[in-house]
């Protein structure tokens, strides 16, 4: 089997660092991470496990910091084309610029350039699982798991689906969207690295009748993720009420179809009522905090601290095209200053844990990917601390590693990632 041994600085979680970061944390100046095959073998002294390992291909990345690849746990692949538009709130972006371009992966060979592009750029910035909504359409599926695998890469995809409030084309039916989603799982779940989510979009845009068939399907396939999004914008929270006037909140109208469960990852839970919160800590649901997101679109400020103090999972993502970066420096950045606005402070471990572990394990992926430890999936982000001048300039004043690498999570980008590597090879840069 081929050994790879990387040389530089490491960090590394054994724990929640949401929790406690200096018990969960190792860092090491002067760190190993030896690779055997597609798995890491083994994270520890660069000088012994170099001595240990004679046969092992050395690379030297000198002082950049290795860390476990980033994990992004919400985005929209077909959405890459329309990053960064102007202007608009939730329904009306949707409308104006979501709607329209979801159409265009209609056609199987445009669906698989946008997937191949969106994993090219996430490999550029360090990211090396996503989880994506895909299309209404079959093919966008099989263009999002295909163009991953090309690229050896372990993604979560399942097809959107939309039975009303969405434009001719863009819709499905409950038995469609049943007998679609059940097919694409059964052909991709747990095929490779691949991972099914059934993927109601929201409840806007399902009628009961479909989330029951989507319920149905998840009760069956207990072992598939099911991804929505959840209290979001104000404006999207009344129109729920008004379109499921027996519901309890919104969280409801996922719970009372089958689609509240502890494999269940629920987007952006902004606004959610006490009801809600009890709700998902009790079964073990994860929400994803989307922050670039939640600014860009307008709509509003994710509380991380109190809702990781009742110990509910947190992913960290992009959400792109509403998000506006594909960087999860830029995502962390975001995040930390979501917190600020609460009156918290995130410390760079914390949020590196995020990035990595804390998205992994809402993923159900924990200990194989975002993870830099023995066992897990050689998936290896490269960090140069000091990639512009800007960030050069502070991070050489700095007086520890946490110094050394908050500058790169604050104005850092895709120059900051020296290498990335995903199953035990590296990406070419
Ligand atoms: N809510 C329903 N669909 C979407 C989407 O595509 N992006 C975001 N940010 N929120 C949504
Ligand atoms: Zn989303």
């Amino acid at each position: 089997m081929k050994k790879h041994l990387l040389l530089g600085q490491t960090l590394a979680f054994d724990g929640p660092a949401l929790t406690d970061w200096q018990a969960a944390t190792r860092h090491d100046s002067a760190g190993g991470v030896l690779i055997a095959g597609d798995r890491i073998a083994a994270v520890g002294h660069g000088a012994t496990l170099r001595a240990a390992h004679p046969d092992a291909t050395v690379t030297d990345y000198g002082d950049a910091l290795m860390s476990a690849g980033f994990v992004d746990a919400h985005m929209h692949y077909p959405q890459t084309p329309i990053v960064a538009s102007w202007g608009k709130q939730l329904i009306d972006w949707l409308n104006t610029y979501t709607f329209p371009q979801e159409m265009r992966l209609a056609v199987p060979a445009y669906a698989r350039d946008v997937a191949d592009t969106t994993l090219d750029l996430a490999l550029a910035h360090g990211t090396t699982t996503l989880c994506s909504y895909c299309t209404i359409h079959p093919g966008s599926v099989d263009a999002w798991f295909d163009a991953a695998a090309a690229r050896g890469m372990a993604v979560v995809g399942g097809k959107t689906c939309m039975d009303r409030n969405a434009p001719d084309g863009l819709r499905d039916t409950a038995q469609s969207a049943y007998d679609d989603s059940k097919a694409a799982l059964d052909r991709w779940h747990g095929t490779g690295r691949a991972t099914y989510a059934i993927t109601p979009r929201f409840s806007p845009t399902s009628t009961p009748k479909q989330l029951g068939a989507l319920g149905a399907l998840w009760s069956e396939r207990p072992n598939a993720l099911m991804q929505t999004h959840l209290s979001e914008q104000l404006p999207e929270i009344a129109w729920v009420r008004d379109l499921f006037p027996q519901a309890r909140d919104y969280l409801d109208t996922y719970e009372a179809f089958g689609l509240l469960g502890a494999r269940g990852l629920y987007g952006h839970a902004i606004h959610l009522e006490p009801r809600e919160i009890d709700r998902l800590t009790e079964v073990g649901a994860a929400v994803v905090h989307c922050p670039t997101s939640n600014t860009f679109i307008g709509s509003g400020l994710f509380d991380l601290a109190g809702l990781a103090a009742r110990g509910l999972r947190i992913g960290l993502a992009t959400d792109t095209g509403g998000g506006s970066s594909f960087s999860m420096l830029r995502t962390m950045a975001a995040a930390y200053e979501i917190a600020q606005l609460r009156g918290t402070a995130l410390h760079p471990a914390q949020l590196m844990w995020l990035a990595t572990e804390g998205s992994a394990r809402s993923l159900h992926m924990g200990g194989t990917v975002g993870h830099l430890g023995a066992g897990a999936m050689a998936d290896i982000v490269v960090l140069d601390l000091a990639s512009t001048p800007a960030i050069a300039q502070r991070a050489a004043r700095a007086a520890d590693l946490w110094e050394a690498l908050f500058p790169t999570i604050m104005m850092g980008d895709d120059r900051a990632v020296r290498a990335t590597w995903v199953a035990g090879r590296p990406v070419t840069r």
